[in-house]
C-alpha cells in the first residue's frame, strides 16, 4: 500500500513540522477524553493558557514572555508581522518546541512535558499549514486515518483486506462522513485528493482534525492558497466550529482574521503588543506601525480602511 503525501505544501509549514508528525491525524484518538480532574468538559472549563512563555533560539529570543489564553465558543487570532514569533508559539502549544520559561495550562491543569503524539489524547488537534494528505488514499479514507486508534479492528489492516469486524470500519466510516460533511466535502469522500482542487483538500485536512471532536483547535493558516469565495465559506466554517470549541488561527489574511476572530493577540519581535477585539487592533497604532515597518507584509492590515464599520 503506497501512501505518498500530496506535496502541494505551500510556505513555511513544512519546516515547521519536524519528523512530519501529522498532529490530529496519527497521534492517539483511542486514549482521547482523559478526565482532567477539575478540567474536564463537563466542567465546561475548556480554556487553554499560556504565561509568560519565552522561546530563545542562541541569541535570538523568537517569543518573549508572551501570555495568552483562549476558551471554548471563541476564536483567537494570532497575527503579526513575519518573523514575529507566530509559529513558534504553535509549535509550543504543540509540544514541538519546549520554552525556556513559561507555562501551559489546558482545562485548568498544566501541561507538563507535552508531546506531539499526546494531543489527541488531550482534545487538542491542530491542522498543518499545507495539506499533508494521502495521495493513495480517497478522501473518506484519508479522514478515517484520523480515527484509525478508535477502531477495534485496525483501519491498515482494513485496507489490507485481513479480517476485521465490519461494523468498526461501518463506524469509523460515518464518522469520518460527518466530519466531511461538517465542512462541506462529503461529496468528494471518494476521489483522491490529487484530483481535487487544492481549497478542498484544505478542507478534507480540516475534516480530519474535527473527525477526532477536539475541544482546542490549531489553526496554522488554514486560508493559505485559498481564493475569495473558499474564504468566506472557511470563514463560516470556523465561525460555526467555535461553538463547539476553541479555535486558535495563525493567518495571514485580515479579512478573514478580522471577520471570524472574537479576540486577536498581536505579535512582534517575540513580543505581545497588542489584544484586543478586530476592531481595536485595526486602529491600535502600535499594530499599524509593525505592520507598516514591516516591507514584506502582505496582509493589507496597514492599508485597511480603521474608520469603523458602518451599518
Ligand atoms: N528553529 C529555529 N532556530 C533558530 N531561529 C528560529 C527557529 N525557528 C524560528 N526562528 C526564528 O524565530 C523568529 C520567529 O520565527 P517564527 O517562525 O515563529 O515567526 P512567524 O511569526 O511565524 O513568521 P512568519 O509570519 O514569517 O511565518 C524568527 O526570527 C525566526 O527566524
Ligand atoms: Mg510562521
Amino acid at each position: 500500500m503506497q501512501q505518498q503525501q500530496v506535496p502541494p505544501e505551500g510556505g513555511a509549514g513544512s519546516a515547521d513540522r519536524p519528523g512530519s508528525t501529522q498532529l490530529g491525524t496519527d497521534s492517539e484518538p483511542g486514549s482521547r477524553r482523559v478526565e482532567t480532574g477539575s478540567g474536564g468538559r463537563a466542567s465546561g472549563g475548556q480554556r487553554f493558557e499560556a504565561s509568560g512563555i519565552t522561546v530563545r533560539f542562541g541569541g535570538l529570543t523568537a517569543l518573549n514572555d508572551v501570555s495568552l489564553h483562549v476558551e471554548q465558543g471563541e476564536v483567537l487570532g494570532v497575527i503579526g508581522p513575519n518573523g514575529a514569533g507566530k509559529t513558534t508559539l504553535f509549535n509550543v502549544v504543540c509540544g514541538f518546541t519546549k520554552p525556556n520559561e513559561g507555562s501551559l495550562t489546558w482545562r485548568g491543569e498544566p501541561l507538563v512535558g507535552l508531546r506531539p503524539h499526546k494531543l489527541a489524547g488531550l482534545g487538542i488537534a491542530r491542522t498543518l499549514q499545507g495539506v499533508g494528505l494521502f495521495a493513495g488514499l480517497t478522501v473518506v479514507e484519508n479522514v478515517m486515518t484520523g480515527l484509525h486508534a478508535h477502531a477495534k479492528a485496525g483501519f491498515l489492516s482494513a485496507l489490507l483486506a485481513l479480517p476485521k469486524s465490519d461494523r468498526d470500519e461501518r463506524v469509523l466510516k460515518e464518522r469520518a462522513m460527518a466530519a466531511l460533511d461538517s465542512v462541506g466535502a462529503a461529496g468528494y469522500a471518494g476521489r483522491y485528493p490529487g484530483s481535487l482542487p487544492y481549497p478542498v483538500q484544505k478542507r478534507v485536512a480540516l475534516a480530519r482534525a474535527l473527525v477526532l471532536e477536539p475541544d482546542l483547535l490549531l489553526l496554522d493558516e488554514p486560508a493559505g492558497g485559498v481564493g475569495h469565495d473558499d474564504m468566506d465559506e472557511l470563514g463560516e466554517t470556523i465561525r460555526h466550529l467555535s461553538g463547539r470549541m476553541a479555535v486558535m488561527l495563525v493567518e495571514h489574511h485580515m479579512d478573514l482574521v478580522m471577520s471570524v476572530c472574537d479576540r486577536i493577540t498581536v505579535l512582534d519581535f517575540g513580543k505581545v503588543i497588542a489584544n484586543g477585539t478586530p476592531a481595536e487592533i485595526r486602529e491600535n497604532p502600535q499594530v499599524l506601525a509593525a505592520y507598516l515597518g514591516d516591507e514584506d507584509d502582505d496582509s493589507g492590515l496597514a492599508d485597511a480602511d480603521s474608520s469603523p464599520q458602518e451599518a
